[in-house]
């Protein structure tokens, strides 16, 4: 609890409904966790929600609570309503969880991820004297959303729900958005007095007719944007939310300065970070926490999750996941990082190169159709075609570490028998076949591979020729 005299609502608290079932969804996982650009929707609502620095947020929870529950982020507290009684019994569960402390309660669903954090503060500051805020839509139509009926003076009287309205009213395009600004304690006792609705519901909504009844006002807000309001109840709603929301990722790295030669092609989670003066070319996927340096060139048909990029990079049709690359590293067409891949500045990986697990250093380079994995390679190592750690021991079911040192150089299709160090220097043979650590400045060849001479000169351009 923040009593910082920066905040302008330190009375805040926040019911985000979430408790229903979602059966449209036509699925097994609750509806608020289904994912929209890469987070689960609760997440977006409990998110615009924080920042208007709420003294207590609740979810109310129903239908797969122990999954949702789980999922809620530290701070965030939970009620459980046992059966679904209608919005209106669903915010009454979470009073005791909100305490007497609050002076206003901003009401919400956990199914609108398009919220943007200053349309609830312009709700919350609307309301000034009156006991409600509400926030209203113009659309058209059928659409399921509750009526705002208003009196000849144009001050809001009640909502009338869709399936109860005349045809008159259902032809009101003002209508109710499912969010609110309630005082405290006001809305408590309001719920306590609510009806039950034939349909076996108490509906949140009538709190509107009980202020006007009480000679108490009830102020409208009009959403500036009736797309933020929609709500999400099956996979085509989810589709378009998922849509809007990429697009206000884009549209802010462009204006951040990062080039996306094809917008609707970039895929970009809200979580990534993306340098100023890099080009993402067309179909490329940045997820989870990844962070992209500046004046990189990432794609075409790249996908990166869980990564850091540096300054200068290029990965064009590759797959990097849980990776590291510093400054100035090349990968792809075509190449795999896996977890806990580490490439130094300068590395440069060609088609169908496969690293897991591996620091590659400064400078190395490795062109053609290789697996380095549980190794680490020094700097301005090459790594020649065909090059495989065999770090998978099949009679001890163990993996194994590779070291190779500075300035090595791997012939064609080198087999590493871990685990198995090549010293700083060393050569090895086309078809090599490593079972036993090779000293420094060394050259081996065959299967297995020996010595085949005693030395050679450190430094000698003979190990450098690239195929
Ligand atoms: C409700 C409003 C309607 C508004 C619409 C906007 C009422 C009676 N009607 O419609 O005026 O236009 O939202 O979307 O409030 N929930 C619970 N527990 C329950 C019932 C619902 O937690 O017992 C939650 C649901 O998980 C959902 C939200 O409340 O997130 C809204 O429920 P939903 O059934 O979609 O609302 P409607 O009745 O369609
Ligand atoms: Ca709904």
């Amino acid at each position: 609890v923040s009593e910082n005299s920066d905040n302008p609502h330190p009375g805040l608290a926040a019911v985000v409904l979430a408790a229903g079932q979602g059966t449209r969804m036509k699925s097994r996982w609750p509806k608020v966790l289904h994912q929209a650009a890469g987070r689960p929707m609760l997440e977006h609502v409990l998110q615009a929600v924080a920042a208007l620095r709420p003294r207590r947020t609740v979810v109310v929870l129903g239908a797969g609570a122990d999954q949702v529950r789980s999922a809620l982020p530290p701070g965030v507290d939970s009620v459980l309503q046992e059966s679904q009684l209608g919005t209106g019994h669903a915010l009454a569960q979470a009073a005791a969880a909100v305490g007497s402390s609050a002076g206003e309660v901003l009401v919400l669903y956990g199914d609108m991820p398009l919220l943007r954090p200053e349309t609830l503060r312009s709700l919350v500051e609307a309301r000034g004297g009156a006991v409600a805020s509400l926030l209203t839509a113009q659309i058209a139509g059928l659409s399921g959303y509750g009526r705002i009926l208003r009196s000849p003076n144009g001050s809001i009287q009640t909502i009338v729900e869709e399936v109860e309205a005349s045809p008159e009213q259902r032809a009101i395009t003002e209508t109710n958005s499912g969010v609110y600004c309630f005082e405290s304690p006001w809305i408590w006792d309001a719920l306590s007095r609510l009806n039950l609705h034939p349909n076996g519901e108490y509906y949140l909504t009538d709190v509107v007719g009980l202020a006007v009844e009480e000679g108490r006002a009830v102020v409208g807000v009009p959403a500036a944007d009736p797309d933020e309001v929609q709500g999400v109840n099956n996979r085509a709603q989810l589709a378009q939310a998922e849509a809007t929301l990429r697009q206000r990722i884009r549209q802010r790295l462009m204006l951040a300065g990062v080039t996306l030669v094809d917008p609707p092609t970039a895929y970009i989670d809200g979580t990534v970070v993306v340098g100023a003066d890099t080009v993402v070319y067309p179909n490329t996927i940045l997820e989870g926490r990844t962070t992209i340096g500046e004046g990189c060139v990432i794609g075409p048909n790249s996908h990166i999750r869980d990564s850091s990029v540096g300054a200068g990079c290029r990965v064009i049709a590759s797959v990097v996941e849980e990776a590291t690359l510093e400054d100035e590293v090349r990968v792809g067409p075509f190449s795999h990082l896996r977890p806990g891949a580490y490439l130094c500045r300068g590395v440069f990986l060609g088609n169908y190169a496969e690293v897991k697990n591996s620091r590659l250093g400064p400078g190395t380079e490795m062109h053609h159709f290789s697996y380095v994995g549980d190794a680490t390679v020094g700097a301005n190592v090459n790594v020649a075609a065909g090059v495989i750690t065999c770090n998978f021991d099949a009679e001890t079911q163990e993996k194994n570490a590779t070291t190779i040192e500075d300035d090595v150089a791997l012939g064609s299709d080198t087999m590493l028998v871990a685990p198995v160090r090549v010293g700083a220097g060393a050569i090895t043979g086309a078809g090599s076949v490593v079972t036993k650590d090779v000293a420094p400045d060394t050259v081996v060849r065959g299967v297995p591979a020996r010595p085949a001479r005693a030395t050679k000169t450190r430094g000698s351009p003979v190990a450098k020729g690239r195929s």
